[in-house]
């Protein structure tokens, strides 16, 4: 039996199908938050985003047929499309929402829930998106100005009148979703795409400069607790990004606010990403956009932002854990909305979910023929979506119980490491027990783990009572060991059940014992879930021992 308590509602009621139809509301999907956990609720109950995000130029209904047969490839449940600005208001006041009627009602005969992802005044920091009255504008819609009093690429965060003319043009699409999408098949929004400006750390007109001269707003300083100053005072050498990183969230916070008073959809803004480790100078990245080192920023500017989330591209496992570890906070849920993909960051999925990420989404999946390689895949083929296309019918069966699992904080992951001194293992502590990861064992034996021949392993455990639990992986070897053996205390594998869940009830398949868990339970390239119950004793452990513990 479930020992844990439940985030919203009894287990018997999340695990029966009558239940679950019942406790279905029709209430907008919503983050919430408990105990520095979250989830995102869809449909009345917590929900796995298993996503997918399209290419840029693929938000038009011509495109459609080259995107679904990716995506039901792939066995995502979301999908996460562009809305761009100049698509829906190519003339100032005059509206066209012709892709949304396409996209909705296709996305609802696939069974698919969606992110419409705003390309309004930043896409990837420019104006691209923007309408062409807005690009040939510069005097109503004015531009950055660098610290060499040039005139920079980015649209500046200070003036109302751009701001007001992407409000009106975001409100209209929330109305259009309020009145053409009741059945939220529309689960979240992203306002701007991964904002800031490169080149320039700020703007540097004089209206600017006269803000950034000004005091430091009241909610900043007590989110840092800080002492009132000016921005210099204040933030010494960080104060240039600190205002832009304010004045971008700020800005963003009245469109999203304004969005949400029509429709209260869960909001989030995505980061084109600084160095993981270090500084550099804030001119070399996205200065002002929510890079790491600035979240405390934005949760202070915009509180009708619930998340704020990394666009992964980094291939190095250190710098991808770092940067899921950066964005997992008490006050902000994790959550992927873009990462690459290329087979290497298949395996990422593992430890994305098992921090409790409300969602995962590789970019670029389609069939337009567009590759962002060296980003992610150099081509789409049959291969390399099996690898996001396995983990994904793997958790696709669960994905409701795995983040009610993950809003209560009982679930872990691992990717297979690269750095040498890993030695190819991974180690994950869940209090009373623990588990080694190894990658490359034979699954006889005592090998010395070498390492798949790509990365490629990964593991996530949910942990379903005190001595149970619920693993899955690829390509990897599990140990489960005592964290604080008492003297003479072992534990050993009472219980191995190979199973599935099928809408909330777990089925047997059968038991792994013998040589299939003598030397920990291997994980290879098929879709197989575990449910372990554990035992401890007083006595030697048993014999043969695969544990390196
Ligand atoms: C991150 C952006 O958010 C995406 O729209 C796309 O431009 C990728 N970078 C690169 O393909």
């Amino acid at each position: 039996m479930h020992r844990l308590t439940h985030w919203l509602l009894p287990l018997a009621a999340i695990l029966t199908p009558a239940a679950t139809a019942a406790a279905q509301d029709s209430a907008p999907p919503r983050l919430e938050s408990r105990n520095g956990q979250h989830a995102l609720i869809v449909d009345g109950k917590p929900f796995l985003m298993l996503g997918a995000q399209v290419n840029n130029s693929a938000n038009y209904p011509d495109m459609l047929p080259e995107v679904w047969p990716a995506i039901e490839k792939m066995h995502a449940n979301t999908v996460e499309v562009p809305i761009g600005w100049q698509q829906i208001e190519p003339e100032e006041g005059k509206f066209d929402f012709s892709f949304l009627d396409a996209l909705l009602p296709q996305a609802r005969e696939r069974n698919l829930r969606l992110v419409l992802l705003w390309f309004g005044t930043w896409k990837n920091t420019a104006p691209s998106y923007a309408p062409d009255w807005v690009k040939l504008d510069q005097k109503r819609f004015p531009h950055m100005i660098n610290a060499k009093g040039e005139v920079h690429y980015a649209l500046s965060p200070h003036y109302r009148s751009t701001l007001e003319a992407d409000k009106r043009a975001f409100v209209r699409l929330m109305e259009y979703l309020k009145k053409h999408d009741p059945q939220h098949t529309v689960i979240m929004i992203q306002p701007q795409n991964e904002p800031g400006s490169y080149g320039s750390v700020r703007d540097f007109s004089p209206v600017a400069q006269k803000l950034f001269d000004g005091q430091v707003p009241a909610p900043l300083l007590k989110q840092m607790k800080k002492k009132p100053g000016s921005w210099r005072e204040v933030f010494g050498s960080d104060a240039d990004e600190f205002f832009h990183a304010w004045s971008i969230a700020s800005y963003t916070n009245e469109i999203a606010a304004a969005g949400k008073a029509v429709m209260p959809l869960p909001m989030y803004m995505n980061a084109a990403l600084a160095a993981a480790f270090g500084r550099q100078p804030a001119s070399t990245y996205s200065s002002g956009g929510p890079v790491h080192h600035v979240i405390d920023v934005y949760k202070a500017a915009a509180p009708a932002i619930d998340i704020v989330a990394p666009d992964i591209y980094a291939r190095d496992h250190a710098a991808y854990m770092a940067y899921l570890g950066y964005y997992d906070r008490p006050d902000n849920a994790l959550f992927v909305p873009e990462t690459g993909n290329d087979k290497d960051f298949a395996r990422y999925f593992f430890p994305a979910v098992g921090m409790g990420a409300i969602g995962f989404a590789p970019f670029g999946m389609d069939y337009t023929g567009y590759y962002n390689f060296p980003l992610g895949a150099k081509d789409l083929d049959d291969a390399t979506m099996e690898m996001f296309a396995r983990n994904y019918r793997l958790f696709a069966p669960m994905q409701r119980e795995w983040a009610e699992w993950a809003a209560q904080g009982k679930t872990w992951g691992v990717a297979e490491p690269t750095d040498p001194k890993a030695q190819h293992a991974q180690h994950i502590d869940m209090g009373k027990y623990n588990m080694t990861v190894t990658f490359g064992q034979w699954q006889f034996g005592t090998d010395k783990p070498t390492g798949n021949p790509e990365p490629s392993g990964g593991v996530a455990v949910a942990q379903l009572g005190e001595n149970e639990f619920l693993v899955t992986g690829f390509r990897s070897r599990v140990y489960f060991g005592l964290s604080k053996p008492a003297p003479l205390e072992s534990m050993m594998l009472l219980r191995v059940e190979e199973g599935h869940f099928d809408h909330g009830k777990w089925i047997f398949r059968r038991l792994w014992n013998g040589d299939s868990v003598d030397y920990g339970l291997n994980f290879t390239d098929r879709e197989q879930v575990l449910r372990v119950k554990l035992v401890t004793y007083k006595g030697t452990p048993p014999i043969p021992v695969g544990n390196p513990n």
